[in-house]
Parts: C-alpha cells; structure tokens; sequence
C-alpha cells in the first residue's frame, strides 16, 4: 500500500485516543502506571502536534480557500489551548489524586474532540488538494524528521518547559 501522511497522522490519533482510555481507566492508586502512560501520551503528541505546526499546517494553508483557512485557524487555536493551558495543569496537578485525574480526562477529550475536526475536516480537504504522491513525500520526510537532530532538540526543549510548570504547583 503506498505510503500517506493523513494516514500516519490518522494512525497516530488513534494511538493516542487508546493512550488517554487507558489513562482515564488508571485509580488514584496507579501512580507508577499514570506517571509512564502520560509520558508515553507525550512522547506520541509532541513530535505529531510539533511536525503539523510547522510542516503540514502552513503547506495546507498555502493552498486551502477560505473553508480551509478557517478549519487551520480553528486547528492551531486548539493546538495552542493545549499546549499552553491544559498540558500544564495537567502537569501541575500530583498524579495519585483525582484532580489529575479530572483534568487528565479533559486534556483527552479536548485531544479527541481535536483529532476528529482534523480527520473530517482538515484531512477530507487536503486529500483533494494535495495529490497521491505529494502525501506519499510528506509521510516520508515526517517519518525522517522524527528521527533527526533537529526534532529530539526541539522535543527536549518542550519537555523541559512541562518539567519547569509542573513542579510550580502554581495551578493547585
Ligand atoms: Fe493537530
Ligand atoms: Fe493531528
């Protein structure tokens, strides 16, 4: 089967959706397990949400039409609501109680509700504007760029901003 970036992405969603159903299943007790599943939860999202960003978001708004410069507009909103206010309540909040619990939940849902726009929206369009090989050469260069230099530095570096909001507390 030839290769497909919206299929990668879409695979990676999915990934994810069963990451946070794991995580929602986890008691107050689960500590050791709630502590390795969000970081596996972060490991997925970062490298996926960091790529689109600055790879496949400007390349499909470049060609979208109004429609589509709306859905991209909406998608990056979400991303940035994500990224700076719920990961770092989640963050902030101690793992064996339930408001990690409440607001783990939430930063799922919020994920879901985010991956579902994309895959019936933003994806359904750019499957008509970008052609069959265009997104076979995306799929590539995405699956090259999670292995270079430059992608482990950035991934650090937003790790170490999480590290830095979680131990504040500021948010209990
Ligand atoms: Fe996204
Ligand atoms: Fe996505």
């Amino acid at each position: 089967m030839a290769r497909d970036i919206l299929k990668t992405l879409q695979t990676e969603h999915d990934t994810l959706r069963k990451l946070f159903s794991q995580i929602n299943d986890t008691t107050d007790r689960a500590l050791k397990t709630r502590g390795a599943l969000l970081e596996e939860i972060e490991a997925n999202l970062m490298p996926h949400a960091k790529w689109e960003e600055q790879v496949f978001y400007p390349a499909f708004a470049e060609r979208a039409d109004r429609d589509g410069l709306k859905t991209h507009a909406e998608a990056l909103s979400e991303h940035h609501a994500v990224e700076n206010s719920v990961i770092p309540e989640v963050n902030a909040a101690d793992l064996d109680t339930p408001v990690f619990a409440g607001r783990v939940k939430v930063f799922g849902e919020m994920i879901d509700h985010h991956a579902t726009e994309e895959e019936k929206t933003m994806f359904k369009m750019a499957r008509e504007l970008f052609t069959a090989e265009e997104r076979a050469d995306l799929d590539e260069q995405y699956e090259s760029w999670k292995q270079s230099g430059e992608a482990a530095t950035l991934i650090a570096g937003e790790k170490a901003k999480l590290r830095g909001q979680g131990t504040s507390k500021s948010l209990q």
